[in-house]
């Protein structure tokens, strides 16, 4: 029977390929075998980071940790490569299933492609068209080697149309982050902070920043979360804060005395935050979708989304980058302007659901006619 592994690393794959797996183990005890090996490459590490979402999504623990850790952008994708490599020598899989956009799609894509593994990618066919950002080269590049996409939306489709993809290689199936978000709307649960800070439903602002261009430069981040502590005015300002934002946080004079930090939160507290709040700001791609699935006001930090339909048919904004610009947009949030929005198609719960079937037709066992020399029959 052929072996899928389903490749995790950074935060936001986390809740992408809880669903999946949950779905394969479904369609397991309907009679159904679907042989996956999962692997955490380990570019994330730090329980905030990492292994709460595994406990609270109940991911089982990874088959395989390549333990890679922090580093530079090339030092941090060659020693997933090189990691990966060697457990393709030891054991080949059929199939490599990637999500999103992460360092750890890119080189576990690569790397299987370039031994004759076939490249499944989640959430394929995102542009934002921002070559400054690594995620959008991670995107291109992956897309590059994928076999099969699995898609989030029609843009993306089109996309992918514009590359020359072929129909056939195109799985429209909606988002695994919204299955997941779905999934657990009823055990969302307040942080244990919630009474202490006097949080009240609508009543706070959720933040959360961890972009480079945002966050690794002193001037502009203290420009910006200056502009958002005036531009909140007396309302709290709940921080969450990335371990890359925390480095430059050490050197600000100036935080605004309406902002309350505090870690960055497990995946049923976080969501509580977001969906009890007055509005979210952001600079994160997942939390655009969620807030949109959610109906909540979302001002997005960025100058391009890879996202359009969180603009488009959502609750999210397209701010900018520049703290200037932040003013404007909270005093229309504050008038009552906001977009109402709706949930863009197929973002029901159920592309999860979708993958696998499609999966389970790749991965028929072979007969002996069928069967190639791996035992794979993968088109
Ligand atoms: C990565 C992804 C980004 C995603 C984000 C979510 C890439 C290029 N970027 O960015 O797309 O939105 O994850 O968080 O793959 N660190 C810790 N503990 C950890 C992990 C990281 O302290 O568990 C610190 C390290 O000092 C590290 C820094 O955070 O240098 C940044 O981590 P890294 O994985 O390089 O990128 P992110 O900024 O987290």
């Amino acid at each position: 029977m052929p072996l899928i592994d389903l490749i995790a690393g950074a935060r936001p794959n986390f809740m992408k390929i809880a669903p999946i797996i949950r779905a394969i183990r479904k369609m397991q005890q309907s009679g159904t075998s679907l042989p996956y090996r999962l692997v955490h490459t380990g570019q994330h590490y730090d329980a905030r980071m990492s292994a709460d979402f595994f406990a609270q999504l109940g991911i089982p623990e990874p088959d395989v940790n390549l333990g890679v850790g922090s580093g530079t952008q090339a030092e941090q994708t060659s020693a997933i490569m090189l990691g990966y490599e060697r457990l393709l020598l030891e054991q080949c899989s059929d199939l490599c299933l990637v999500v999103g956009d992460v360092n750890s799609t890119m080189a576990c894509s690569i790397t299987a492609r370039k031994m004759g593994v076939k490249v499944a990618h989640v959430e394929g066919g995102l542009r934002s068209n921002d070559w400054e950002m690594p995620e959008e080269i991670n995107r291109v590049v992956t897309d590059a080697v994928t076999n099969y996409f699995f898609t989030t939306s029609e843009t993306a489709n089109e996309n992918l149309r514009r590359a020359g993809v072929g129909e056939e290689r195109i799985f429209f199936v909606g988002n695994t982050m919204i299955d997941t978000l779905l999934s657990n709307m009823d055990r969302l649960r307040p942080p244990s902070f919630w009474d202490d800070l006097g949080l009240k439903p609508q009543e706070y602002v959720v933040l959360t920043l961890h972009r480079p261009r945002n966050v690794d430069g002193l001037k502009n981040l203290q420009a910006m979360l200056t502009a958002i502590g005036d531009g909140c005015r007396n309302r709290t300002v709940v921080f969450p804060v990335h371990p890359r934002t925390r480095k430059t946080m050490r050197a600000l004079s100036d935080i605004p005395g309406n902002f309350e930090l505090v870690e960055p939160q497990p995946y049923l507290e976080f969501n509580y935050l977001v969906k009890h709040a007055m509005a979210v700001i952001t600079d994160s791609g997942g939390i655009t979708e969620e807030t949109t699935v959610m109906g909540v006001p979302c001002l997005t930090l960025r100058d391009s989304t890879e996202r359009p339909e969180t603009v488009t048919v959502g609750t999210n904004v397209l701010v900018g980058t520049d703290p200037a610009r932040v003013r404007p947009s909270l005093d229309r949030l504050f008038a009552g302007e906001w977009q109402k929005g709706s949930i863009p198609d197929k973002w029901d719960g159920k592309a999860a659901e979708r993958i696998v079937e499609v999966l389970r037709k790749f991965c028929r066992p072979p007969s002996a006619t069928t069967a190639s020399s791996t035992g794979s029959v993968l088109p």
